[in-house]
Order: structure tokens, then sequence, then C-alpha cells
């Protein structure tokens, strides 16, 4: 494994966790893309797609005659995406294993296109977004979410909670990437010259069990890579799991704010030239 490669499970294994994702973040998601873009009939790409749960639901939201297109460089994911579309019976959808780095400029143009949770894995998100711009249609919207991880807190307060927020942090500047790339991404667009940017902060309350799983999850999906980095050792990732599970998840007043999440749309039309 190099510092560049993805390091959460993918396929079955990480399914647990992008359920809780799904779970905590998809409601705040679908809001956003119906307020700033879906509209019946558009042509539609979602990078990185996952589970395929947006992707379903935006290809049921534009109907017939629309298109989505996703993606995702998991041949497991994509195996699972295809099983969803199957099961849906949906005939607007395709789906392509590829890595977003290697879309070429002929790889088609669309009304919308839209990632959640990719650039935080990416080493250059900036170059991501440019070429994510680049595949629009005059008029076309952009739609970006990224994580602000270090806004995550609970309280009362717990060793093994801020432990595991400075684990995550540390993983991730090892491996080149930014966890709290979230922040950025108003600076990023503005920066390349787009003079609108639509921006929307969400903060989630996590309030089941389910939901509150997904903070044990992440540390255990990660924990082959954060041994491989010499972060942290065997015990203190047992320790930290346990404390996590049999507090946090466990006990109900605990009050868990999930990490923020930062929207932002933009459009073609208000793009100068920068890039
Ligand atoms: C954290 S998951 C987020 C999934 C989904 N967007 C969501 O919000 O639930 C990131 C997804 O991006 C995919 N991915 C990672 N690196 C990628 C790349 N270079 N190109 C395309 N997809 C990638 C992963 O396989 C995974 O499915």
């Amino acid at each position: 494994m190099t510092h560049s490669e993805y390091f959460l499970k993918v396929g079955e294994e990480g399914g647990k966790r992008l359920g809780a994702l799904s779970n905590i973040y998809n409601s705040t998601t679908k809001e956003f893309l119906l307020r700033n873009a879906l509209k019946p009939g558009i042509r539609v790409l979602e990078v990185g797609g996952g589970t395929g749960d947006i992707s379903c639901w935006i290809a049921n939201k534009i109907g017939r005659l629309g298109l989505v297109k996703v993606i995702d460089s998991s041949s497991s994911q994509v195996f699972l995406i295809r099983n969803k579309i199957r099961f849906f019976k949906l005939r607007n959808i395709e789906v392509e294993k590829i890595k977003v780095e290697n879309i070429l400029p002929n790889f088609g143009k669309f009304d919308l296109v839209f990632c959640r949770f990719l650039l935080i894995h990416m080493q250059n998100p900036k170059k991501i977004i440019k070429k994510l711009f680049s595949l629009l249609n005059p008029g076309g919207k952009l739609i970006i979410e990224d994580c602000i991880f270090s806004k995550s807190f609970c309280f009362p307060t717990l060793d093994a909670f801020d432990r595991r927020i400075e684990l995550i942090q540390q993983l991730f500047k090892v491996s080149n990437k930014n966890y709290d790339i979230g922040k950025h991404l108003y600076g990023m667009l503005l920066g390349m010259g787009i003079k609108e940017v639509k921006t929307n902060l969400v903060q989630p309350v996590l309030r089941s069990k389910s939901q509150k799983e997904i903070l044990p999850l992440f540390l255990q999906e990660t924990s082959d890579t954060i041994l491989r980095f010499n972060l942290s050792n065997k015990k203190e990732l047992i320790d930290l799991n346990y404390s996590l599970l049999n507090s946090v998840v466990e006990k109900s007043h605990y009050f868990v704010a999930g990490a923020q999440v930062c929207q932002v749309c933009v459009e073609k039309s208000g793009f100068v030239a920068k890039i």
C-alpha cells in the first residue's frame, strides 16, 4: 500500500460504515441536491458512488429522460451498485469502474457532477475539482460535499474519542491528504476564478447506536494502515475500540456530533477562465 491509496474497506467489508454514513448524511445531501440542481431530464455524473444510494435516488428524481452515470475505483463497489440498480429495475443509470484521475476529456459532458466524501481521499483535490468542472455542460452545476473531521465531538468528553480524531488526522496527514478538506472548498473554488460559490454547513447529531457505530467502524477499518504507518500499536487500538463501543455507542447520555460537512455548489457559467 502506498500513501496515495484508498485505505477504507470496500464492498461488503465496508458496507456497515457506508450504511451508517448514508443514514447520517443522506437527508441533508438530498435537500442540497434538490435545492440547487436536480431537474427532470438532466445528465448527472456521480464520482466515487460508494453504495450507489444517492445515484439510485437521483435516477428516480430525474426521470426516464435523464441519465445518471456513476463511477467508482473499486470493483466491489461497482458490483454492489450494479446489484442495487437491478434490484430497483432502474433503466436510466449506468456504472463504470474507473478512477477519477483516469477520466479523459472525451468521457462526456454532464448537467450535474456530484461527489461526496471523495476529495478527502485525494492527494491533489484541486486538480480533481478542475477535472470535474471540465466535465460540465455550460450552465451545469458542480456539487461537492466533504468533511471537516476535526469538528466532531462528544460531551461529556472522552479521551478515547479525542485520541481517535487525533489518529485519523495523523493518518490523513502521513498520506498527504486533508481530513479537514471541507474547510478549503470555498477558497479553492474562488481561487480558481469561480465567482459565486453557494455553501452550506451540516453537522449531524449521532442519535442511534447504528449511527454512533461509525466511530469504532472507521477506526477498525483503518487500523491496519494506522499500524503500518506506526501511528499507534495493537493494544492502544483495541483499548480505543473497546472504550468507544462501551461508552459513546452503548451509553445514551453521550451527546455526539458527527463530522461537519461542507456542501458547495458552483455553476459553469459563473466561471472566469483562471483554471
Ligand atoms: C468514503 S466513500 C464515499 C461513498 C459515497 N460517495 C458516499 O458518500 O456514501 C469514497 C468512495 O470513493 C471511491 N474512490 C476512492 N478513490 C477513488 C478514485 N480515485 N476514483 C473514483 N472513486 C474513488 C471509493 O471506492 C468509495 O466508494
